[in-house]
């Protein structure tokens, strides 16, 4: 299949194990995706589904030991066979990732302003001076006040906003093409979190980058993402435009996320939750892994894993050999019906 010119990332059947003790933990199944330039793509799943594991991958952020199959092609060339120092060049660079604790990726002993500054200054040649110039444009741009002093600044003299935004301004000093947001607000409070997806927006489109948005709540990627790709168990079970996810899924999971948003209705709470937990990656039992939690399992999905088929139109796949009857149901949210209103 021939790439269409403006896409960027491609990731195709990319798999992740991790050998341990207990067993294989076979964290990432077979995901593939595709970028294009400008793009948001949300990434949605529970906490374990391999969304990050899937991303750190792509960054060559794996720890050492972990098995890495597939494709990750940038701008065609596979990532996964690039020399070292090529990679290097392009995390950070080309391809940058904002973590959802900006503690673990700022460095408590030096200040914001060299650490921005190392970050030029590790992917071009440029006077230090210049390199400080660039760091000070980028606080900025994502809105610290004051930028000339915070450069001074140690992280542990910020908010957890403000770090927030730092690492935001990390993340696009060097103009990439790619970020790669792993839950970048998860960390802060609600009126926190909503300034700080507006500004990671607002700055995208300064730099012209991409964005793959990692999140396990839904309603974060409402009104923000292009696409969305659903995963559980490590693998994609639903892929479509925005739009086509929140009206018209086909996944019973995706429904169940959809069914569980916080809604006005609710005041906050929690609709539908959806029970159970997901499997354990050891040991993947056959069939499909939302099995003992859908309402809609049979032998057969007990029997056979589903692949991902097209469920419809512009690019929308899920996988689940029942979608037909979740298409033919007005609000699949109701699938996940609690017992009480089952009875009133
Ligand atoms: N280094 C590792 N060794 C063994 N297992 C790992 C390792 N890193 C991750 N895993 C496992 O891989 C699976 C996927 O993890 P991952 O961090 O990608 O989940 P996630 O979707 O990002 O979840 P969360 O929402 O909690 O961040 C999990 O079962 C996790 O325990
Ligand atoms: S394949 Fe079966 S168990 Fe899996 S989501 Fe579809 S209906 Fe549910
Ligand atoms: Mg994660």
């Amino acid at each position: 299949m021939t790439s269409p010119s403006n896409e960027i990332l491609r990731v195709s059947d990319l798999t992740v194990e991790f050998p341990t003790d207990d067993g294989v933990v076979q964290a990432v199944r077979g995901v593939s995706y595709e970028l294009h330039e400008r793009e948001v793509l949300g990434i949605v799943g529970e906490s374990g589904s391999g969304k990050s594991v899937s991303s750190l991958a792509v960054m060559g952020l794996l720890p050492r030991g972990a098995r890495v199959r597939g494709r990750i092609l940038y701008r065609g060339e596979d990532v996964l066979k690039m020399p070292a120092r090529r990679r290097r060049a392009l995390r950070g660079g080309r391809i940058a990732m904002i973590f959802q604790d900006p503690m673990t990726a700022l460095n408590p002993v030096h200040t914001i302003g060299d650490q921005l500054a190392e970050a030029v200054l590790a992917h071009g040649l440029v006077p230090r001076g210049q390199a400080l110039a660039r760091a000070r444009e980028m606080l900025d741009l994502v809105g610290i006040p004051q930028a000339e002093a915070r450069l001074r600044s140690y992280p542990h003299e910020f908010s957890g906003g403000m770090r927030q935004r730092a690492m935001i301004a990390m993340a696009v000093i060097n103009n990439p093409d790619v970020i790669i947001a792993d839950e970048p607000t998860t960390a802060l409070d609600v009126t926190v979190q909503a300034q700080i997806l507006e500004k990671l927006l607002e700055v995208k489109d300064a730099v012209n980058a991409a964005i793959v948005l990692i999140t396990h709540d839904l309603g974060v990627v409402a009104g923000i993402a292009h696409r969305v790709l659903v995963m559980y168990a490590g693998k994609p079970v639903e892929i479509g435009d925005t739009d086509t996810i929140f009206y018209r899924p086909r996944m019973p999971y995706t429904a169940g996320l959809l069914g569980s948003m916080p809604s006005l209705e609710t005041s906050g709470g929690r609709l539908r939750p959806i029970g159970g937990a997901p499997p354990s990656l050891i040991n993947l039992p056959a069939g499909c892994p939302f099995a003992p939690r859908c309402p809609l399992a049979d032998a057969t999905c007990r029997g056979e894993e589903p692949g991902l088929v097209e469920a419809g139109e512009g690019g929308h796949y899920a996988a689940c050999h029942h979608w037909r009857e979740v298409a033919a149901t007005a609000d699949p949210t109701t699938l996940f019906r609690t017992e009480s209103e089952a009875v009133g």
